[in-house]
């Protein structure tokens, strides 16, 4: 019998390609070069299986132009680079990274709260031009993170850690707002109250945005919403890009209706809006909320997990869509 053929589609750790090739033919990318679509479909013609990232972008064109592919395995736990409908119906199982990566990325996005909230990526870039020359009783005042009105939109595993991390650790007053309502057992264990969207721009001091991207969280935060919020307030997003309207958001940090900004994440990244470039008030960091070493280490491994089991006739740890390929069409 042939191996089966997969594709290494972005720069990985080196024991994760060697483990692959224990089952598999494999073709990787240690230059790490970034493929254009048509690239990608190329590259992937012979193959069953595909470790990719969120710079993979797998949809219906691509899944008619490679139909020997049976598994994408994204290493992330966010999967908008996927159509899962085009998924379902070419036969194709998606898999993510999800649980592996979650306390990494509620710790960095506490990090950058508290870094926004603290003013520390400004205060540091003063420092390093040479500009501290004294004490003053109001350089870089900030705001408070302890006892503050913590607002998390989106409340699945990482927004939990995050609620966990602000409640028990930091005495916040957490509220949440998210589409489905958590049991009231898991509510009391986070110390996190359901509000209404409009209740929770209008409570937070501190806005993290913690849920997946789609057409329906597609500029979630535009002017219309940073409007509700407290002049006082910051909003870090580690999400993802597209579902704070970048524009709106440089305009409202500009002219002070909302104090501040903390982003891992952007539109159209790795592009950063001109206008946060030039802003004090934001702290911008290059998408790195799950970047620990132990933890990209679990999620490439996760990833190959999910490719070895789902090629080799076993059941992949964590796939997006094996109900719906179980289900007959
Ligand atoms: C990172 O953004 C992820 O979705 O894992």
């Amino acid at each position: 019998m042939t191996r089966p053929r997969v594709l290494v589609a972005r720069a990985v750790f080196p024991e994760v390609v060697a483990r692959l090739r224990e089952h598999f033919d494999v073709e990787d990318n240690p230059s790490d070069i970034i493929y254009t679509p048509a690239e990608l479909i190329a590259r992937l013609q012979g193959k069953q299986g595909a470790l990719t990232t969120g710079s993979e972008r797998i949809g219906a064109d691509l899944l008619a132009a490679c139909p020997e592919l049976r598994v994408v395995a994204n290493m992330a736990v966010g999967y908008n680079n996927f159509d899962i409908a085009a998924c379902n119906a070419a036969g194709v199982l998606a898999t993510n990274t999800p649980d592996v990566l979650t306390e990494t990325t509620a710790d960095f996005g506490f990090a950058l709260m508290m870094a926004t909230a603290r003013r520390m990526a400004e205060s540091e870039r003063f420092l390093r031009r040479g500009e501290w020359t004294r004490w003053a009783y109001d350089m870089f005042t900030g705001s408070d993170v302890h006892g503050a009105a913590l607002g998390i939109l989106g409340m699945g595993r990482i927004g939990q850690a995050i609620a966990r991390r602000g409640a028990l650790g930091f005495g916040m007053q957490v509220s949440y707002h998210n589409r489905s309502r958590l049991p009231a057992e898991t509510e009391a264990e986070l110390g996190a109250r359901y509000v209404s969207k409009a209740e929770l721009l209008a409570q937070a001091d501190h806005l993290l945005l913690v849920l997946p991207y789609s057409a329906d969280s597609h500029h979630a935060i535009g002017a219309a919403e940073l409007a509700q919020m407290k002049p006082t307030a910051t909003l870090t997003n580690i999400a993802r890009g597209g579902i704070v309207d970048d524009a709106a958001l440089a305009a409202a940090l500009r002219a002070g209706r909302i104090a501040a900004a903390g982003l891992d994440v952007f539109e159209g990244e790795p592009a950063v809006h001109p206008d946060l470039l030039t802003l004090p008030n934001v702290v911008l960091t290059p998408h790195i909320a799950s970047a620990s070493l132990a933890t990209r280490r679990a999620m490439a491994k996760l990833a190959a997990d999910n490719l070895i089991a789902a090629l080799t006739g076993g059941v992949a740890p964590t796939p997006i869509n094996a109900a719906a390929l179980l289900r007959p069409s």
